[in-house]
């Protein structure tokens, strides 16, 4: 029986965001606000080729087409998945199926909290945590956890030879109504606003909790990175020069009161307006 995706995207192109790195996207109406967000992955085609997180399943034939349009399935020599949600691991049971040689990075937690959904293949796994390298022929990528993060099995991943740091959730933002493929075309309140709304409510609520001296010892681990772009799966590509200030937002989080979550009355407006 043919996929039937669960929810429509909006396409927006693969994008070259460092030399073989490329950020694919898709688009998503937000439920109960006039939003969009993002939920991209990334593929670099290095000496032995990686696909970062395998994205929704929302959005199957395309991110399949797309990722594949970049690196022949039978060349794809590694998977990363960062955590067991379903808008980065919706198409893992296909990528592997269809990449014979591929080895999956995932972790004893990933495989123990996921595999109740999944079929680990262990044979084809290879467990790396927070600080462990991977040597991808040309080039060494490391797990370096993001500052905020919704499971406990969250690593991004940071590539040394680029520069460019996958954050997995960290720096979600949403988008005011239209595409933007660059933070540099936030409003500088907005991106404050919509990262709060995310991280508060959808992402990591425990950020209002935390000790602020450990948090920012934290958050500084992948900050030290100095990373040249940082991709994230839900907010548009951050350029060097704004990482210092999507940092500052991040490390604000816990003091920042964010807007209010959509509740019933939103949605009975959305009931009302449908039927
Ligand atoms: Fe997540
Ligand atoms: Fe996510």
């Amino acid at each position: 029986m043919p996929f039937e995706p669960v929810a429509p995207t909006i396409r927006v192109e693969p994008r070259e965001i460092a030399k073989d790195t490329w950020v694919i996207h898709s688009v998503q109406q937000a439920t109960g606000a006039p939003l969009l967000v993002h939920l991209n992955s990334m593929v670099i085609r290095c000496a032995e080729p990686i696909i970062v997180d395998t994205s929704t399943p929302a959005n199957r034939e395309q991110w399949l087409t797309d990722v594949f349009n970049l690196v022949d399935p039978d060349d794809v020599r590694w998977v990363f998945l960062s955590h067991d949600d379903s808008d980065h691991a919706g198409n893992l049971d296909v990528v592997m199926e269809r990449c014979p040689k591929a080895t999956l990075i995932a972790s004893w937690a990933l495989t123990e909290r996921h595999a109740n959904a999944f079929a680990f293949p262990l044979d084809r796994s290879r467990w790396l945590d927070h600080g462990d390298a991977l040597d991808v022929g040309d080039r060494t990528l490391r797990a370096v956890r993001p500052p905020l993060y919704d499971s406990p099995t969250t690593r991004g991943l940071f590539d040394e030879s680029t520069g460019v740091y996958w954050a997995v959730d960290a720096f979600a933002c949403p988008m005011p109504g239209t595409v933007i493929e660059s933070a540099a075309e936030f409003d500088r309140s907005f991106w404050r606003d919509g990262m709060a709304m995310f991280m508060h409510h959808a992402l990591s609520p425990w950020v209002s909790i935390v000790d602020r001296e450990r948090y920012a010892a934290s958050l500084q681990q992948s900050r030290a990175l100095g990373s040249s772009t940082i991709a994230s799966a839900h907010s548009p590509v951050i350029p060097q020069e704004l990482i210092d200030i999507a940092y500052d937002l991040t490390l604000e989080m816990p003091s920042i009161v964010p807007p209010p979550a959509p509740d019933q009355a939103v949605l009975d407006a959305i009931l009302g307006a449908a039927a």
